[in-house]
C-alpha cells in the first residue's frame, strides 16, 4: 500500500508564488488579472503575512501635500540613501511606476488617509526631501494586505495558507515547480509550474532583537533560491531600526513606527538630551535609519541610555488627536504590552534587526535570477536599498514589482512551448522531507535557532569588526554540525516542528551569507558599521554577490543617470562614526 501522506497531493498551475505577503498578492492578482493559472502558497494565514506589520507608510511621489515632488527626486533620494548601492535602473522603474501601485490600491478599496479636500495625505519619513509617504494611520501594511487580499478573493486566486515549501524543482537549470509539506497533516505537496516566484520575505529574524515575529522572515527564501542554483546580494546589507521596544523578552523589537518621528517625536537620551544634535544637526530625529540607528547604539554604548539598555522616543508633547488618528498602533501597541500611555509618558527604545536590504540576485528590469523561469520580488529580492533603506520604500517596492514580474512570469509561461521535469529531483525532495521527519537527535531546533540569534547579534549586529566576524563564522560552523543532530517529533498539533527544521537550516545559511559577505566589505557604508573600517571606501561601492560555494563576487553598479544625479544633494557625513 502506497503511504498516501508521502505520496500526497500533485497540483499543476501555470505560475506558483511563494508567499502571500504583499509581494506575493500582487504579483499573482497581475497573474489572474492576464488570465493566467496561478496558485499562491504560504506558511501563515494570508491575512497575518509580514506586510500586515509594516506602520507608517508607503512612497509615491504624488505631490499631493508638496508640488515640487518628483519621481525624479524620490529616485535622486533613494540612491542617494543608499549610499549608491542601490541599481540605478530599480530604482528608476520603483519611483516611476509608485503612482501607478498606489492608483491600483486606490481602485481596490485602500482606506488612505485623506486631508479635507480628499487628496490623500503624505507625510514626511526620514530622509525624503518632501512629504511623500502615503499612509492609513500607522496600519499603513495591514490595509494594503487586507486590500489586496480582497482583491484576490475577487478573482478567485487559489491561496493555500498552510503549505510550506522545502525546495524549488530545478532541471537542467530550469524550474518546473516546487515541493513542500502541509503543515497541518504532514502530507506533501508536489506542484508542477512554468515559472515559480519567490516571495517568502528576508532574514531578519535571526537577531536577538527583531521587528519580525517568531517563524517569519527566517530566510526560507534566501534558502530556495541558493538551493535552486541562484546567489544573494549584499546579505550583510540589513537594515536596523532605530525603535524596537524593549520590553517584554518576548516582544523585543516590536516595531515603534518612525511615523512617530515624522509626526514629530523626538529622541532622548537618560540626561534628557536631543542627542541627534550630535550626529545629523540639519535632520535630527529625521535623518536617515542607519544613523538614526547607529546614534541610539552609541548613546546607549557610551552609557548614555536607560538602565534597561535604551534610549527615550518622546511623543508625549503631540496632540492626543494627532496620536489617536496617525499613530493609532504606537498607542495600542504600549498599552497592550507595557500598560504605558504614550500621550504622557516616553517609550524605551533600542535598534531592532528589521529589513534585508539585500537578498536573492535579481536583474533590474523583471525580477529573473540565475535560474531560468524563477523570479524573486518583495524583501526576498535586492536591488533597490542598497546600503540604507528609506523608509516606506519597501510597500512600493513590493506592489510595482508585484505588477511586473507578475506580468513576465506570464510572458514566461505563455512562450515555453515544453517542459523537462525530472522525477530524480522530486525523489531527492521527497526523501530530503522524510529523513529529516526521521531525525531523533538530542540538539533542540529552537535551542538552535536561539543559538543563531545570540551570534548574529553579538557578531553581526549595527557595529562589527574583523574578530567578531570571523568568531561568528566558526560559531555558525557548530551550529551546522549541531544541526545534523536535531530530533523533529511532530505531533498531534500538526507539523510545524518539521517547518522549523527547515527554517533553522535557512538561517544557518542566511547567516553565513551575511557574515561572510559582512567580512568582505572592509569599509562602513550606511548600515554597515564596521570599526576597523570606519570610512568607506570607494573600490567598495559595488555589489556583493555571494554563491553556493562561499565565493563572493564583486558586483559593479550602473552610473546614476544625469536627471537623478542632478537632484543629489550633498548630505555632511559630520557625526557618523563612532568608536
Ligand atoms: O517605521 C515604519 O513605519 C517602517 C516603515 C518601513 O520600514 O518602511
Amino acid at each position: 500500500m502506497p503511504d498516501n501522506t508521502v505520496t500526497g497531493r500533485r497540483i499543476s498551475t501555470s505560475v506558483l508564488v511563494i508567499g502571500t505577503g504583499g509581494s506575493g498578492l500582487r504579483a499573482a492578482i497581475e497573474l489572474s488579472e492576464r488570465g493566467v493559472d496561478v496558485l499562491a502558497v504560504g506558511k501563515r494565514p494570508k491575512n497575518d503575512a509580514h506586510t500586515s506589520l509594516a506602520a507608517g507608510g508607503i512612497n509615491a511621489a504624488l505631490a499631493t501635500m508638496d508640488a515640487e515632488d518628483s519621481w525624479q527626486q524620490h529616485a535622486a533620494d533613494t540612491i542617494q540613501e543608499s549610499y549608491f548601492l542601490a541599481n540605478p535602473h530599480t530604482a528608476e522603474i520603483v519611483t516611476k511606476n509608485a503612482g501607478r501601485g498606489i492608483q491600483d490600491l486606490e481602485r481596490w478599496g485602500m482606506p488612505f488617509a485623506r486631508e479635507a479636500d480628499g487628496r490623500i495625505s503624505q507625510r514626511y519619513f526620514g530622509a525624503h526631501k518632501y512629504r511623500r509617504t502615503a499612509f492609513a494611520g500607522d496600519y499603513t501594511g495591514l490595509e494594503i494586505q487586507r486590500t489586496l487580499v480582497a482583491r484576490a478573493a475577487q478573482l478567485e486566486v487559489p491561496i493555500l495558507d498552510s503549505v510550506y515549501i522545502t525546495r524549488i524543482l530545478v532541471r537542467d537549470n530550469v524550474v518546473f515547480g516546487a515541493y513542500g509539506f502541509d503543515l497541518r497533516d504532514g502530507s506533501r505537496v508536489t506542484i508542477i509550474a512554468d515559472a515559480v516566484i519567490i516571495a517568502a520575505g528576508g532574514h531578519n529574524r535571526i537577531w536577538r532583537r527583531t521587528s519580525s515575529r517568531r517563524d517569519e522572515n527566517t530566510g526560507d527564501s534566501f534558502k530556495l533560491a541558493v538551493d535552486a542554483g541562484g546567489r544573494l546580494r549584499d546579505a550583510e546589507l540589513v537594515q536596523f531600526h532605530p525603535s524596537g521596544i524593549l520590553e517584554p523578552e518576548n516582544a523585543a523589537g516590536t516595531l515603534i513606527s518612525e511615523a512617530a518621528r515624522g509626526e514629530g517625536g523626538v529622541l532622548r537620551n537618560v540626561l534628557g538630551e536631543r542627542f541627534m544634535a550630535n550626529y545629523d544637526p540639519e535632520r535630527m530625529e529625521l535623518s536617515t535609519r542607519d544613523r538614526v540607528a547607529l546614534a541610539a547604539y552609541t548613546e546607549i554604548k557610551e552609557g548614555r541610555g536607560t538602565a534597561k539598555g535604551g534610549v527615550l522616543l518622546d511623543i508625549s508633547h503631540l496632540p492626543r488627536e494627532t496620536i489617536m488618528t496617525r499613530l493609532p498602533r504606537v498607542y495600542q501597541t504600549m498599552l497592550e504590552l507595557q500598560v504605558l500611555d504614550v500621550t504622557t509618558t516616553a517609550i524605551e527604545i533600542a535598534p531592532t534587526a528589521h529589513y534585508s536590504m539585500g537578498g536573492v540576485w535579481v536583474r533590474p528590469d523583471d525580477h529573473s535570477t540565475d535560474v531560468v523561469g524563477m523570479y524573486a520580488i518583495g524583501e526576498a529580492s535586492s536591488g533597490l536599498h542598497g546600503a540604507n533603506r528609506l523608509g516606506g520604500n519597501s510597500l512600493i517596492e513590493l506592489l510595482v514589482f508585484g505588477r511586473i514580474v507578475g506580468q513576465a512570469a506570464a510572458e514566461y509561461s505563455a512562450g515555453i512551448t515544453s517542459q523537462n521535469r525530472s522525477q530524480e529531483a522530486i525523489d531527492a525532495a521527497e526523501r530530503e522531507v522524510t529523513d529529516t521527519l526521521a531525525s531523533d537527535g538530542e540538539e533542540n531546533v529552537r535551542a538552535l535557532q536561539r543559538d543563531i540569534r545570540n551570534t548574529m547579534t553579538d557578531f553581526g549586529g549595527v557595529v562589527r569588526d574583523e574578530a567578531g566576524l570571523l568568531e561568528g563564522l566558526r560559531e555558525l560552523d557548530e551550529l551546522d554540525d549541531r544541526q545534523k543532530r536535531i530530533g523533529v517529533h511532530p505531533d498531534v498539533a500538526g507539523f510545524s516542528g518539521l517547518a522549523h527544521a527547515f527554517d533553522l537550516r535557512a538561517s544557518l545559511m542566511a547567516a553565513r551569507a551575511t557574515l561572510a559577505c559582512a567580512l568582505e566589505r572592509r569599509e562602513s557604508r550606511g548600515a554597515h558599521n564596521r570599526s576597523d573600517y570606519p570610512d568607506m571606501d570607494p573600490a567598495l561601492q559595488v555589489n556583493l554577490v555571494w554563491s553556493a560555494d562561499g565565493s563572493i563576487a564583486h558586483e559593479q553598479i550602473p552610473p546614476v543617470p544625469a536627471q537623478i544625479a542632478a537632484l543629489m544633494e550633498n548630505v555632511s557625513q559630520a557625526g557618523k562614526l563612532l568608536e
